[in-house]
């Protein structure tokens, strides 16, 4: 049984692990619901503190002169790696299917008999499940038209997820907060299926899958930048709404991470 259903994970999890990671994990959780404005506030820092305390490179001993510039580097070519900063405004527009493909292209397997992907993985646990959403109505060109996709990096697919898919829904969940970033085309969450996750490092799983999701939005931000298009991380929503649209348990699935993408403005 090489396909294995993904509950059997559950055999060999660690309930205790488990809950203790689950209780951690909800700790930094938002939410976001109408009921709650103006009544939860995450600190009170004004903006000049706010201004002093982030985009800062930490550096050890401020008071000594205790560093060395980096000479070489006006020498070095202009590296094709550098991403773009992120998206402050998406232009409405939908993306062509072949471009989801080629966005996820350096994810998937490169050799066909081989469980390697396009990302290292702790322990070859790969417990990182990639969901891709269209957040237009204008998707004709999707399998399955209008489903929800979730990657199967191994063989080249996509499964169709069996819930509902309804734009302003996804949108409401994924797009909760109060923000003014226009309209992003895709929404590509990356969720973390736990039992998967925690069975062989326990507790220190959790750290090698966020690290992972780290590594996999790397990869696809800078795809991104040679297709053209604009990406902005989020993590202004809510877990459970995510989930429930996605048709998730929220005890077993952690979306870590939601990945805008699009198209904006071109500056000449
Ligand atoms: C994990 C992660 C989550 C983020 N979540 C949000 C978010 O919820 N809202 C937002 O406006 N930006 C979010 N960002 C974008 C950061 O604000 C942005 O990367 C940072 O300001 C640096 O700017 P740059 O990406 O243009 O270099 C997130 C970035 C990361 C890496």
């Amino acid at each position: 049984m090489k396909n294995i259903p993904h509950d059997y994970y559950l055999r060999f999890l660690d309930g205790s692990v488990h809950d203790e990671v689950l209780d951690f994990h909800n700790k930094g959780n938002f939410t976001f619901h109408k009921s709650l404005e103006n009544r939860t506030v995450l600190h009170f820092l004004d903006e000049k503190h706010l201004a002093q305390l982030t985009g800062n490179e930490l550096v050890l001993y401020p008071d000594m002169n205790l560093t060395t510039g980096i000479d070489f580097l006006d020498e070095a070519p202009k590296s094709k790696l550098c991403r773009n900063e992120s998206c402050e405004f998406f232009l409405s527009s939908g993306l062509k299917f072949s471009e989801v493909g080629s966005l996820i292209f350096p994810l998937l397997s490169r050799n066909g008999e081989s469980y390697k992907r396009g990302y290292p993985s702790g322990g070859a646990l790969y417990p990182v499940e990639v969901f891709i959403c269209s957040l237009t109505d204008d998707n004709s060109q999707w399998p399955g038209a209008g489903k929800i996709l979730h990657l199967l990096p191994k063989t080249k697919r996509f499964e169709l997820l069996q819930v509902e898919h309804d734009v302003e829904k996804i949108k409401s969940a994924v797009l909760a907060s109060p923000n003014n970033i226009g309209s992003p085309s895709l929404a590509i969450i990356y969720v973390v299926y736990m039992p998967k996750n925690l069975f062989k490092y326990r507790y220190r799983g959790y750290r090698m899958a966020l690290m992972e999701v780290g590594s996999i939005y790397m990869l696809v931000e800078l795809q991104a930048k040679s297709l053209g298009l604009a990406c902005r991380l989020w993590s202004a929503y809510t877990d459970s709404m995510v989930c429930k649209v996605l048709g998730l348990n929220p005890a077993l699935f952690f979306p870590m991470c939601v990945h805008f993408i699009g198209r904006k403005h071109e500056v000449n």
